[in-house]
This record gives C-alpha cells, sequence and structure tokens, in this order.
C-alpha cells in the first residue's frame, strides 16, 4: 500500500488512555516526509486523556460508547468512511476489532504492542515479563488481525530487562522504544 509521492495518506488513531504514541504520531505525521496526516483521533473511552491532546491540536475527535461493538463498530466505520479515511494506526486501543471491521480495512491498520510478539500478548505484559525472569522483552508493530495482538509483524525492537527493572523502569524503557518504532514501521509500510 505504497503512497503517491507527495500525498499524505488520511489516517485515524484509535486510542483508549493516555495517548504517548498519539502524541509521538502526531509529531511524526507533521514531518515534511511523513507519508501519514492525522485527521481523525477516536475512542471508545470519553476520559482519554489523548482525546484532550489532540483537540489541542485541532485535531477531530470522536467518542463513541455503546454496550454493545459491533453496533459502536457500524457508528465509527460509518464516520471513517464519510471522512474518506484510509488507514488506521491503534495506539494504546484496548478493544479488539471485529473481523467485520477489518475486513473494511483490509492490510490498512497496524498496532503496537509492549511485548515481543507473539510472546505476551494481552494486557499486563510488564508484569508477565518480570515474572518469568524474561531476559529480553520489547515492542512490536504489527498488521491487525480479528485475533488479539496477531497479525503480521512489522517491526520488532528487543531490549534487555536490566536488574533494577520493575514495571513501571521497564515499561517506561519499553515506551520510549515504542515512540521510535512506530514511525518507523509505517515508514517501512508507506513510504
Ligand atoms: C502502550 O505501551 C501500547 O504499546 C500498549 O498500551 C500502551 C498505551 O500507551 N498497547 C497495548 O497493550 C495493546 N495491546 P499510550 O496511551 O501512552 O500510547
Amino acid at each position: 500500500m505504497k503512497r503517491y509521492p507527495g500525498k499524505k495518506i488520511s489516517t485515524a488513531v484509535f486510542i483508549s488512555g493516555r495517548g504517548s504514541n498519539l502524541k509521538n504520531l502526531l509529531k511524526f505525521s507533521k514531518k515534511k516526509n511523513s507519508p501519514i496526516k492525522i485527521e481523525l483521533v477516536f475512542s471508545n473511552n470519553k476520559n482519554a486523556v489523548g482525546l484532550n491532546y489532540a483537540k489541542l491540536n485541532k485535531i477531530n475527535t470522536l467518542f463513541l460508547s455503546s454496550k454493545k461493538f459491533d453496533v459502536l463498530e457500524k457508528k465509527l466505520l460509518k464516520v471513517l468512511q464519510k471522512k474518506n479515511i484510509k488507514f488506521i494506526c491503534l495506539a494504546g486501543f484496548m478493544k479488539v476489532l471485529t473481523t467485520n471491521f477489518i475486513t473494511n480495512f483490509k492490510g490498512k491498520i497496524i498496532n503496537i504492542h509492549p511485548s515481543l510478539l507473539p510472546k505476551y500478548k494481552g494486557l499486563n505484559t510488564h508484569q508477565r515479563v518480570l515474572e518469568n525472569n524474561e531476559i529480553y522483552t520489547g515492542c512490536t508493530v504489527h498488521f491487525v488481525s480479528a485475533k488479539l495482538d496477531s497479525g503480521k509483524i512489522i517491526l520488532q525492537k528487543k531490549i534487555r530487562i536490566l536488574k533494577n527493572d520493575n514495571i513501571r523502569r521497564l515499561s517506561n524503557r519499553v515506551l520510549l522504544e515504542e515512540h521510535k518504532l512506530y514511525p518507523k514501521a509505517i515508514m517501512k509500510i508507506l513510504a
């Protein structure tokens, strides 16, 4: 899905919380050689801090909530189609998208996860990594499939776990790597 030179791809970022990856992607998207333009930030959580950051940066935001996730997805799809969104970055989005949704954006949704996938899918990654006395951990950017934290890997970064690492220190160190890896992965598939 390489872009035509000079034309940035209309992109939506989905978040559920803090939004540090969103912040990083926004900064990246403003670079001249970045292939993406962030046109929309969507969250399933109205208190997601990242929504405020997007608003401050004059990016359109959308919050939708529904007990039935497929109902929410249908509304979301309509908005994405109306806004002509062509690419989606999940950045701390804590819901699993359905096959129907993914089919509408085949090969055009990517995600970042704070582990060396396929190891440690799901939640509490750093805690589980430390409990298992792993030597290495890292982060992964991958295409999204209907299975949690699965789908073809685009890029990974491996880091060594330090003796004095705890969940907070480790997650901070991995997050710094996430912020470098996500733009690199986007460049790899789109630029
Ligand atoms: C990040 O560490 C991201 O990799 C993780 O949530 C955090 C969100 O932080 N995502 C997942 O665990 C997805 N399975 P952020 O809101 O500051 O970007």
